[in-house]
């Protein structure tokens, strides 16, 4: 199974990734996770794409799809892979199409701006592990610290409110026109399901409109 999950910053794009990958036996292939640990690695690439993720912006196509192009080389991938952040932008999709990788289905995140705004400033995020949680929606049972690690959890720096606008402006002009892009590909080509799923329910429920929405 590859599939892709598509959704505006907050979506809760990581948050279904958790479940879905254990679900498939699949990995999480999360751009915005792989940067995070080159920041925290101190890499000429972190350092590079802090400044853009910091400014709410898109780090440019040509990283993200050498990043992911050799991620999906890996021999874990070989069975699958649940992509979480790429493809964001036009560039990176006809990237992937290029390459030959054969999507299975594209499941978009449909929440509206109103709700993301109040999810991210609730976001709390173990940073080694990419697992999130929220304050009020999805608390850890030690306030602070992580389920599984019990290391502390962080707020992201993009996750202040000005930036978050500013993601949220970003998502619409360059990662939105993707909702067309997949709809068209799944309309030609029978082995490409698109399924869309109502974000704004509660996380266990979301998760069973995607399982149910895959099996259909
Ligand atoms: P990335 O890390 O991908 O961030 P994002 O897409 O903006 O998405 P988020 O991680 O913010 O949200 P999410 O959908 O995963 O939501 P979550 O599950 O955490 O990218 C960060 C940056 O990296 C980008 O801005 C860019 O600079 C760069 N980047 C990454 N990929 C790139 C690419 N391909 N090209 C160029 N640049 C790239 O949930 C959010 C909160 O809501 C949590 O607190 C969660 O607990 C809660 N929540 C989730 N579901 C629900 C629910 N159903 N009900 C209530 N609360 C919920
Ligand atoms: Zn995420």
């Amino acid at each position: 199974m590859k599939f892709i999950l598509l959704g505006a910053p907050g979506a809760g794009k990581g948050t279904q990734a958790q479940f879905l990958t254990k679900q498939f036996d699949i990995p999480q292939i999360s751009t915005g996770d792989m940067l995070r640990a080159a920041i925290k690695a101190g890499t000429p690439m972190g350092k590079m794409a802090k400044e853009f993720m910091d400014a709410g912006k898109l780090v440019t196509d040509e990283i993200i799809i050498g990043l992911v192009k050799d991620r999906i080389a890996e021999p874990d991938c070989k069975n699958g892979f649940l992509l979480d952040g790429f493809p964001r932008t036009v560039p990176q999709a006809d990237a992937l199409a290029e390459a030959g990788v054969a999507i299975d289905a594209v499941v978009e995140i449909a929440v509206p701006d109103t709700e993301i705004v109040n999810r991210m400033s609730g976001r709390r995020a173990h940073l080694a592990s990419g697992r999130t949680y929220h304050v009020v929606y999805n608390p850890p049972k030690v306030e602070g610290k992580d389920d599984e690690t019990g290391e502390d959890l962080v707020q992201r720096d993009d996750d202040k409110p000005d930036v978050v606008l500013g993601r949220l402006e970003v998502y619409h002009k360059q990662t939105a026109p993707l909702i067309d892009y997949y709809q068209a590909v799944a309309a030609k080509d029978a082995s490409v399901k698109y399924l869309k799923v109502d974000g704004t329910q509660k996380i266990d429920q979301v998760e069973t409109a995607i399982l149910d929405g895959l099996k259909a």
